[in-house]
C-alpha cells in the first residue's frame, strides 16, 4: 500500500490496476475505483437483540459490543443474549467478562472463547489484573477489548499487553469536563508514530457528531447506540429534498 495511506485514520485504498479507462477531453485517463478498507468501521452498542436485527440488514454494521449495564437493561440472561445475538450472524461481539484477579479474568474470557468460539471478543478492564489477563489471552490468539480507557497510559499499556481493540470512553469523559475527543487523537498520534496495531474503537459515544469527528482524529471504530445510527442517515435537508424530487416525479 501507498506509505502516504498507512495509518489509523479512515482511508481509502487505491486497486492495484485500472478497472475503467474512459476518454475526457481528447485523452484517455486511467481512473481507480477507491474502495474503503476494512479500517473504518461501525459497531452497535447494545444488548436488545431486536434493535440489532433490525440494523444489522443494512450491512454496514461490522460488530456488537456489550457491557454489564447493557445487558442488566435488558432484563434477561447474559448468556442468551449473547447467543441470540451470535445467531443474527454477528461476526464480532464483545462479552465482557468479570473477575477479582487475573487468574479469574483469564478463566472466564477461556470458558467464553469456548462457548462462542471467535466471535467473542473479550471485554477486559484496565487495570493491572486485566492487563495481565489481557496479555495473556491475545498470546494464545484471543481477541481482547480493553475497556474504560481514559488515559494515552492507559492506551500504551493496552497496546503492549496485545489488545486488539481498546475503548476509551468519550462520553464519560466529556461528562467530567474532560475533552473525550482529545484522547482519541492523542492515542492515534501515539499509535501512528509508534505503528502500533491495536485499533481504537471509541466507545461512550452519544450523538453523530462525535462518530465523523472520532474518525478524522484515528479512531479505527465507533461503537455507537442504536439511535445514533439511525441519526447518522437523517439529515432534514435530505427529507426536505427527497418530497419535493418524489412530487416532481409525480408532477
Ligand atoms: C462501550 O463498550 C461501552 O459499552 C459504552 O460505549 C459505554 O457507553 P456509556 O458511557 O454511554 O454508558
Amino acid at each position: 500500500m501507498d506509505s502516504s495511506l498507512k495509518g489509523n485514520s479512515c482511508l481509502l485504498r487505491r486497486q492495484p490496476f485500472p478497472l475503467y479507462i474512459y476518454p475526457m477531453n481528447g485523452y484517455s485517463y486511467n481512473t481507480y475505483t477507491y474502495t474503503q478498507t476494512y479500517i473504518m468501521k461501525l459497531f452497535l452498542d447494545t444488548a436488545i437483540v431486536s434493535d440489532i436485527e433490525e440494523r444489522l440488514s443494512s450491512g454496514l454494521i461490522a460488530g456488537i459490543t456489550t457491557n454489564p449495564t447493557l445487558i442488566r437493561k435488558s432484563g434477561r440472561d447474559p448468556w442468551k443474549v449473547y447467543t441470540d445475538i451470535i445467531e443474527l450472524g454477528v461476526e464480532d461481539l464483545s462479552i465482557e467478562v468479570n473477575g477479582e484477579t487475573s487468574k479469574e479474568l483469564i478463566e472466564n474470557g477461556v470458558a467464553v472463547n469456548k462457548n462462542y468460539g471467535n466471535v467473542a471478543t473479550i471485554k477486559l478492564p484496565c487495570t493491572i489484573e486485566g492487563l495481565k489477563a489481557c496479555k495473556y489471552l491475545s498470546n494464545i490468539g484471543i481477541r481482547v477489548n480493553m475497556t474504560l480507557i481514559f488515559s494515552v497510559s492507559q492506551a500504551i499499556l493496552c497496546s503492549l499487553a496485545g489488545a486488539t481493540y481498546i475503548s476509551p470512553f468519550i462520553g464519560r469523559m466529556d461528562d467530567n469536563s474532560l475533552t473525550g475527543l482529545s484522547l482519541i487523537a492523542d492515542i492515534a498520534d501515539v499509535f501512528k508514530k509508534q505503528e502500533i496495531k491495536t485499533q481504537i474503537l471509541a466507545a461512550s459515544v452519544r450523538d453523530v457528531q462525535s462518530v465523523g469527528k472520532a474518525f478524522e482524529l484515528g479512531a479505527n471504530i465507533c461503537t455507537i447506540p442504536p439511535k445514533v445510527f439511525d441519526n447518522m442517515a437523517d439529515h432534514v435537508l435530505t427529507t426536505k429534498g427527497l418530497e419535493q424530487f418524489n412530487a416532481d416525479f409525480l408532477a
